[in-house]
């Protein structure tokens, strides 16, 4: 009997391995980058997603090491399949069939650089990962982590253009790890699980861009306006305290993996169909004079659903975003753009 159940749990198994390997459930994600600090720990947490968010097959690309993180990822006891491709020849057989591409790829901060010092380095790094998108994947969702965030979209956006292939709903600027620091932080200060608190983060990906909406904090609560000032500078520089912690290291790399791990996460499930999923995230916007900007955003079958828009905003926060968040996002956004203009 214990045989007989024993096979029958296997033939279960192979046939929910087949499912999840073929048909509706092809989910192939590319991570360009993928054997730097954020790649490598971002490419095991999509070699060991679990439906609904099950990652079929993880292509792991960088200029050197990849085959070798994916030699090690694939021995993983997970049903997704894991391979590794190295340098450009190999780049098209990492996007070839890629629904996501996630793009971690670029030279992160030191300590007392900002992220616009890591502009000339990896604005054409993303220029010519997004052709290659352009190429091989045209019709994949890209995601794009690479800093400084706020200049390299209106990069990737301007090389998809120019290849005939820009659909502004597929486009992604990573934001994610803002909001991930608001929770951290919001929980901390209220005793929360911060896995139990929403909050937008609007703007961009860069100290005063990086807009907290601390007034829309759920479950609902409100801050003494020093623990406002406090936190909202916080989740601002949250960035800045791991660059000067890691001390010439390198900036964020787990909490980004686990950052940018959410956001695809939620990408798939909305790609596969599920309805409902919001995620804020830096995209094509009409919603402030930024042509490019960060709100929630509803995910669906093709991208972008629908922008939530600003929603409420209370007066510090209506203030900062004209002041601060507007004036800088604007400028970092030309500076992609005109960077774009003088390379072609
Ligand atoms: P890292 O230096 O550890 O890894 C970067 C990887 O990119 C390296 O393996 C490198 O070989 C690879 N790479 C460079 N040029 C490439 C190309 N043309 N094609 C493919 N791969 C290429 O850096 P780390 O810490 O992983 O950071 C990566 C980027 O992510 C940085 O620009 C950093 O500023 C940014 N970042 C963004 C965050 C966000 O919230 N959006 C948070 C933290 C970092």
């Amino acid at each position: 009997v214990n045989a007989l159940r024993s096979a029958s749990a296997q033939s279960a198994a192979s046939t929910a391995l087949r499912a999840m390997s073929t048909g509706s459930n092809d989910m192939k994600v590319a991570v360009l980058g993928g054997a730097g600090g954020i790649g490598q720990p971002l490419s095991m947490l999509m070699k060991i997603s679990h439906p609904p968010a099950h990652v079929s097959e993880v292509a792991v690309y960088d200029l050197a090491h990849a085959k070798g993180v994916a030699a090690d990822l694939s021995h993983i006891d997970t049903p997704s399949s894991c391979h590794g491709y190295v340098g450009n020849e190999e780049l098209g057989a990492a996007l070839t069939g890629s629904k996501i591409v996630i793009i971690p790829a670029g030279v992160p901060r030191k300590p007392g650089m900002t992220r616009d010092d890591l502009f000339n380095t990896n604005a054409s790094i993303v220029k010519s990962l997004a052709e290659a998108c352009a190429k091989y994947c045209p019709e994949a969702c890209i995601a794009i982590i690479s800093n400084p965030v706020n200049s390299t979209v209106p990069i990737a956006a301007e090389a998809l253009k120019k290849a005939g292939v820009y659909d502004p709903r597929k486009l992604f600027g990573v934001t994610t790890l803002d909001v991930v620091r608001a929770r951290t932080f919001i929980g901390q200060n209220k005793g929360f699980d911060p896995q139990s608190i929403n909050v937008p983060v609007i703007g961009g990906h860069a100290g005063g861009t990086i807009l907290p909406l601390l007034s829309r904090v759920e479950p609902s609560c409100s801050f003494s306006d020093e623990d406002r000032d406090a936190l909202t500078d916080r989740i601002q520089n949250g960035g800045t305290e791991v660059v000067q912690a890691k001390a010439g290291a390198g900036s964020a790399t787990l909490s980004m993996a686990w950052a940018g791990a959410q956001f695809a996460f939620s990408l798939i499930r909305a790609l596969k169909g599920e309805k409902g999923i919001v995620e804020c995230a830096m995209v094509e916007s009409d919603v402030t004079e930024c042509q490019y900007f960060s709100t929630p955003i509803e995910l669906g079958v093709n991208g972008i659903e629908r922008n939530l828009g600003l929603g409420e905003l209370s007066d510090y926060e209506k203030h900062k975003l004209d002041t601060e968040v507007i004036p800088e996002l604007k400028a970092s956004i030309e500076k992609g753009i005109n960077s774009w203009m003088a390379q072609v």
